[in-house]
Parts: structure tokens; sequence; C-alpha cells
């Protein structure tokens, strides 16, 4: 770190120079800033309201501080609150880390299970929410239907708009863990007629998951533990990734202090999109349509042509492999140990192996991200691909509540309202236009 950190910058416009402090996140090297507010001194007059930054799409803008989760792109670096995504996959339940993003540190054995007593007490929905959901139409997409419940899910809870008293903010946070996956699975069984099940707190999280996806007539749905540990690891890896579309429209919609559910809606339905959470759904049609190895090399040509993208790949951040990948690459084999290989998967090895190697992508350093291998094993255990953005969604949910919980005791952190640059008519009298023939 040099002795002097601020930067200089001269207006050549007035020939004033100005001196700009520059501050740090925890890595010198890896996140030193400017204020962009100091910009604003730099006018070229006295009525100039000063100078902004412009960055469409934040490509170069931090929107907080934060000390959720860290990301090193170029070196496929992922960590929540400073410990890395292999080892909480390996170690953790996603309880746990859903506690770890929420407050900071591992919970101690007494902590969890109070937690998790907590989120499982709070998995049953109002039964007007069945009500809600007979509403849609049989052929639904489940992801529609999941952001329109959660956004129900305020008008239920009135108080949680009492966002400033944390009491109540715990409260929300334990129903959004507890009903998501309810909701999610619900969304499921209306869109292919069958009778919602509802929670059994007997089972572990993800294991109540497949019961309310998958029971038919048991008296008790046994999940298979390969594939619920599966499940499970999923989620711990689709938990947070810092300030991502829909962590950011978490913490923009919620900073007008809307209740956590209406901000929820917001975060899911940003995550819909197939740029985002959607891009598993996508991966799924996309290896389908090629459908054989021997198509492959046709398929790249044509995403070289600029005829559609390759899903799955590519990220703003990583420009490396995503770690999250990588794991999900590994557990793909104990899953289809149990469940039969994913014929797709083929597919999916020849594009990573042909992309790898092709410039296009070397040069542009697209690797495989987090939804390139997820929806093959989703797709292996069972859930149809349009279910696949709203698997996404339960494990995000901790991540959204934690960016939420941060936002709000940012002392920092206000509406968030960005500025434009305005470049349309200057100002000019109404005067209708002819009608012309
Ligand atoms: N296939 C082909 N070309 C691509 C791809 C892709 N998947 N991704 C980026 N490129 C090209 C893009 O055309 C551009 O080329 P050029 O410089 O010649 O114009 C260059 O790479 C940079 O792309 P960009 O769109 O400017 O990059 P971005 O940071 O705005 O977009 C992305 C990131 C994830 C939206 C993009 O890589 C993409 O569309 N990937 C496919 C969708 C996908 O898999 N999304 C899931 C992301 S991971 C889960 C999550 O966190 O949401």
């Amino acid at each position: 770190m040099s002795t002097k950190d601020t930067l200089t910058i001269t207006d050549n416009r007035t020939g004033k120079t100005y001196e700009l402090p520059i501050a740090y996140g925890s890595y010198p090297t890896y996140g030193a800033f400017i204020k962009s507010a100091d910009l604003r001194q730099i006018r070229s007059s006295e009525d100039d309201f000063g100078l902004l930054s412009y960055d469409p799409a934040f490509m170069n803008t931090a929107s907080t501080k934060s000390k959720v989760t860290f990301i090193d792109g170029d070196k496929g670096i992922l960590r929540y609150r400073g410990y890395p995504i292999d080892q909480l996959a390996e170690k953790c339940s996603y309880l746990e880390v859903a506690y770890l993003l929420v407050y900071g540190e591992i919970p101690t054995a007494q902590e969890l299970a109070e937690w998790s007593h907590q989120i499982t007490h709070h998995t049953f929905v109002h039964e007007n929410i069945t009500k809600l959901m007979e509403g849609f139409r049989y052929d639904s997409h489940p992801m529609g239907m999941f952001v329109s419940t959660l956004a129900a899910l305020s008008t239920f809870y009135p108080e949680a708009k009492n966002i400033q008293d944390e009491e109540n903010r715990t409260k929300q946070v334990y129903r959004l863990l507890g009903k998501v996956p309810t909701i999610a699975a619900f969304c499921y069984r209306h869109s292919v007629g069958l009778p919602y099940v509802y929670p059994d707190n007997e089972l572990s999280y993800a294991g109540n998951f497949l019961s309310m996806m998958f029971r038919v007539s048991e008296r008790q749905y046994k999940p298979n533990p390969v594939l619920e540990r599966a499940l499970d690891v999923l989620f711990v890896l689709h938990a947070d990734h810092e300030q991502n579309c829909s962590a950011n429209a978490m913490r923009s919609v919620g900073s007008s202090h809307v209740d956590p559910y209406s901000a929820m809606a917001a975060a899911a339905a940003a995550l819909y999109g197939p740029l985002h959470g959607g891009a598993n759904e996508a991966v799924l049609r996309m290896l389908k349509e090629v459908g054989s190895k021997d198509k492959v090399p046709g398929f790249i040509k044509e995403v070289k042509e600029g005829k559609g993208r390759l899903m799955g790949f590519g990220h703003r951040v990583y420009k490396n492999y995503d770690p999250r990948a990588k794991i999900i690459k590994k557990m793909a084999d104990e899953v289809f140990e149990i469940t039969g290989k994913n014929p797709l998967i083929d597919v999916a090895l020849e594009l990573e192996r042909i992309a790898l190697q092709d410039e296009y992508f070397v040069k542009r350093k697209l690797y495989p991200n987090v939804d390139f291998y997820s929806g093959l094993i989703y797709q292996a255990m069972g859930f149809p691909v349009d279910t696949f953005p709203v698997l996404f969604a339960i494990g995000r949910t901790a991540g959204w509540i934690a960016q939420w919980q941060e936002m709000l005791s940012d002392p920092e952190q206000k509406i968030a309202r960005p500025r434009q640059i305005y470049c349309g008519h200057d100002l000019r009298d109404l005067v209708r236009p002819k009608y012309k023939k």
C-alpha cells in the first residue's frame, strides 16, 4: 500500500486539480475505491451540477460494503463469511450455512438446534395460500407462481412491515426460510395437478422438500440419503453470491423499507431471467436441442456466429472456472449412481471440452458457471426443467435475507436511487402533431 492513499485528478476544462481519498475493503489489492460523491466537487462552472460517474449495469461500481460473501473472479474463489465454499459444501448443512450467512458465524450445536427448530416450525402456510395458488392456470410457470405467492405473503403478515424491529424481523426470517420450500413444492404440485403435500417436520430441510415434491401415497416419505445430501449441497452452493442481480434487487427494493416478502418477490423476479437463475433451465433446453455429441461442433460454431449463447457459460465476475461448477460436476457422479446417468451429461462434457479449447471462449474467459451442471442433477433426481429456477431460489433465500439485513443495519445506506445522464430534448413548447394521412 502506498503511503499516500489518494487520487489526484486534473480537470482539463478548468485546469483545477483535486485530491480524492482512496479507501479499501479487506484486501488492498482487491477493492480499493474512491467515493463517487467525491467527484461532485469537480465542476466546470458555478452552476455545474458536478461530475457523475456513468456505469450502466454496475460494471465497475460498488453499491455497498459487505461482510457476507467474497468472490475473487480471476482466481475462482468464493467464500461465505470467510469460509471457502468447498469446505462449507463438504462439512455443513444448508441450515448451518444459512445461519452463517445471516449471523456471520457458524452456529454452536445449541444455536443450530434452536435455528432449525424455529425454521421447521414455520414451514406450514396459511390455507388461503393454497386457495390463492389454485387460481393459477394449470400450465403456469412455477417461478411465476413462486414470485406472486411470495409477494402475497406480505398480506398474511402485515406486521412484517415493522422492519426496524429486530425481533419482528427475525420472525420473518424464520417464516421465509421455512415457507419458501413449501411454496416452491406447491408450485410444482399445482403445475402437474397433484394434491399439495404438507410439510413433514420429522424430515431434514432438503428431505422435507423432497417429500413435498414427490410423496404420493406413502405414510412417510423416505428420501434417499445420497439425493437428500446432494440437494442440501446444491442449496449451500446457491446460498449467496454477493451483489448479483437478485441480491441487488433485494437490497434496492428493500431500501424503500418495504416488508421483506415484497422485497424478496422482487429478488425472485430478478432471478427468474435466463441470464441469471433461469439459466439452469435454459441449459437443459439447450442440451436437449443439441441432442448428441456429434452436433456439438456445429452448435459451438453457431454460438460464435452470434446465433445464441452457450448457456451456463460465462459470468460477470468469474473469469476462471466457477468453483461451484467444479463441486457440482464431481457430485453428478454420486447422484447418477443412484438415479442412473443423465444421457445429456455426455453432451455437456463435450460442450465444455470443445469450448475450453476454442479461442472465442478462451479469449473472453468464458468458463462453465454454476448452472451448467446443476440442471443435469436436478433432472436426474426427477425435477421438471421449469422447477430449476425455483430450486435456485430456495438456496438463495438465505443470501437474500443476509444481504437485506446487512443493508438495513448499514448507516451508510439510503433508499437506492441512481442518477441518470439525461440525453433527451431540451425544453420545448407543446404543439400537437398534425394528423398525417
Ligand atoms: N456464450 C457465448 N458468448 C458469450 C457468453 C456465452 N454464454 N457469455 C458471454 N459471451 C460473450 C459476449 O457475447 C461478449 O462477447 P463480445 O465481447 O464479442 O461482445 C463477451 O463474451 C462478454 O459478455 P457480456 O455479455 O458482456 O458479459 P456480462 O458480464 O455482461 O454477462 C452473463 C455475464 C452471465 C450474463 C453472460 O456470460 C451470459 O449471458 N451467460 C449465459 C447465461 C448464464 O449462464 N447465466 C448464468 C450466470 S451464473 C448464475 C448466476 O449467478 O446467475
